[in-house]
């Protein structure tokens, strides 16, 4: 069988997708539990961060530890990719030396480039168009706080960006509805939106946006490598702020969800992480036990 990637949720199959949130439920209690499970002994994971990051980089490296294996940090300050060795030959390279490779980089072009040349499973630790990973974690995020998503709604509040983007692909293959609201010339990925039809409506208003919505989630107004827009972007979005007011207005058992890292005062108030329906802490601790799930799925199965 050809070696799977994971460069979108697409990559997977709905079922595949709620298989990896149950198994991802099961390493958790594993890990609280203080018990040793080394399905992974002896594998390597590469992990190519052109991009900064906190909770992707802590996660996978030490899921990739707990499993019994080891992740090399790879930046391209310090290795040949920043000096401009061609992406197809970093793939080949690396594919003789490692089991997996993560990469978090800007244009997704690059990863799909990256994965044709590679033979190993190469997963996409965000692009400028999506971070599927995190949607992992807020799915199982979900389920643990309310049960199946399925049927429900989800509202998107903020930029058309990366995590919008994979948020439609999560409504079309975990079967939920999405509203995003966004400012004009703000809007996702328009042939995702042509694929999604009815399922995904584009509003203005957050407060109609929010109406009986059962998942509020936001991001930040300007994602890496916009930040000289962010002053702009700031007078642009205000209107698109995520407060406990706002959650008044949606359905009465809502959790609010941010993937992180949060501008308190922008995207979200001062005291929206801290309302008792924000979900966010376990949302991020969910990026282990989901990764660890796609890290075994992608390396163990037959
Ligand atoms: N949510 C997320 O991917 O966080 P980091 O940028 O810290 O990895
Ligand atoms: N949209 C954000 C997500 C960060 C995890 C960015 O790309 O910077």
């Amino acid at each position: 069988m050809s070696v799977r990637h994971f460069l979108t949720l697409n990559d997977l199959t709905p079922d595949e997708l709620r298989f990896l949130i149950q198994r991802s439920g099961e390493l958790k209690s594993l890990f609280k539990r203080g018990e040793v499970f080394e399905p992974l002994k002896n594998r390597v994971l590469g992990m190519i961060f052109e991009k900064s990051s906190t909770r992707t980089r802590v996660s996978f490296e030490a899921g990739m530890m707990q499993l019994g294996g080891g992740a090399i940090f790879l930046s391209p300050r310090d290795t040949q990719l920043g000096r401009g060795e061609p992406i197809e030959d970093s793939a080949r390279v690396l594919s003789q030396m490692v089991d997996a490779v993560m990469i978090r980089t800007f244009e997704h072009e690059k990863i799909e480039t990256f994965a044709e040349y590679s033979t190993v499973p190469v997963i996409n630790a965000l692009t400028d168009d999506y971070h599927p990973c995190q949607l992992l974690a807020d799915m199982q995020a979900y389920q643990e706080a309310r049960g199946s998503i399925q049927g429900k709604t989800v509202t998107w509040i903020g930029d058309g960006n990366n995590m919008c983007n994979s948020y439609i692909n999560a409504a079309m293959l975990y079967d939920f509805k999405l509203n995003i609201a966004c400012p004009e010339g703000f809007e996702p990925m328009a042939e995702l939106l042509t694929k999604a039809g009815d399922r995904v409506k584009i509003m203005r208003d957050p407060v109609e946006a929010v109406e009986n919505s059962h998942l509020v989630t936001t991001d930040v107004w300007a994602s890496m490598g916009q930040e000289e827009e962010a002053d702009d972007r700031i007078r642009v979005f205000e209107s698109l702020q995520v407060s406990p007011a706002l959650m008044d207005k949606a359905h009465k058992d809502a959790v609010f969800m941010h993937c992180l890292p949060a501008h308190r005062g922008e995207e979200v108030s001062m005291d929206m992480l801290d309302d008792p329906r924000s979900v966010v802490w376990e949302q991020a601790g969910n990026r282990l036990h989901a990764q660890k799930a796609l890290l075994e799925f992608l390396l163990c199965s037959e």
